[in-house]
């Protein structure tokens, strides 16, 4: 998997691409990721890549040019070019799971604080809000589509810790415990230690509906309950 970031502020991502399983991807080669300065692609002086927006109105906005050529410079049939902004689609484990199993080249363009002109738009394949709340830019929601999708990949890690964590089949995760057994009162429920791997099973399953049901509702609509 390849992804590009092109992003204004490339020092918010490279500490993140230096961390624990990030970092470890990477080192194996299941992940290249190349953080692209997309200010280098403004022909204009001091490679100014904002301006005013046309019909007046507050703030500085991204300027169409840099992002179309720089697009010019890295996009293969096989890219799949997506945009952060507040007004995508909201991200979830089902669009985590499609980019991850199902595209080979990602393209994330970092949406900017005061915003940017319209046409870049046209460039995209999907707009994606990371949550209904506004960053001061996209570079941490990249950092959270790189993230997530990374986990998916074949190798990196554990195939179990995969198999039952929240949002597989539409269901929170189990409560998982580990030593001590009683700390300030608090205990870990009998069935744990009873050695009896159905029983255990039955309980967890049992857990996730009820966690689900209390917490996430709507998750059990998408199953149809
Ligand atoms: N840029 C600013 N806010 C954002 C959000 N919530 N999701 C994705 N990109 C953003």
């Amino acid at each position: 998997m390849r992804i590009d970031v092109l992003t204004l502020f490339p020092d918010m991502i490279k500490g993140f691409l230096d961390e624990s399983i990030i970092k470890r991807s990477i080192d194996k080669g299941l992940l290249t990721v190349n953080i692209i300065d997309f200010r280098t692609y403004s022909k204009l002086s001091n490679h100014q890549v904002d301006d005013t927006p046309y019909g007046g109105g507050a703030g500085m906005v991204l300027r169409c040019e840099p992002i179309f050529e720089c697009l010019d410079d890295i996009r293969t049939p096989d890219s799949f070019v997506i945009l952060t902004t507040p007004d995508g689609i909201k991200y979830n484990q089902n669009i985590v799971k499609d980019l991850s199993l199902n595209k080979k080249h990602i393209i994330i363009i970092c949406g900017h604080y005061e915003g940017f002109d319209e046409r870049i738009r046209s460039l995209c394949d999907m707009e994606i809000s990371i949550g209904d709340y506004i960053l001061t830019g996209g570079e941490l929601a990249s950092c959270v589509i790189i993230d997530s999708i990374t986990r998916l990949i074949d190798g990196a890690i554990n195939k179990e810790s995969l198999e039952s964590e929240s949002f597989t089949d539409s269901l929170l995760d189990y409560p998982t415990y580990t030593k001590p057994r009683v700390y300030r009162g608090l205990e870990v429920p009998d069935i744990l230690l009873s050695g009896n791997h159905q029983k255990i099973a039955e309980w967890r399953y049992q857990q996730r509906l009820e966690k689900t049901k209390e917490r996430r509702p709507d998750l059990l609509k998408q199953r149809g309950e």
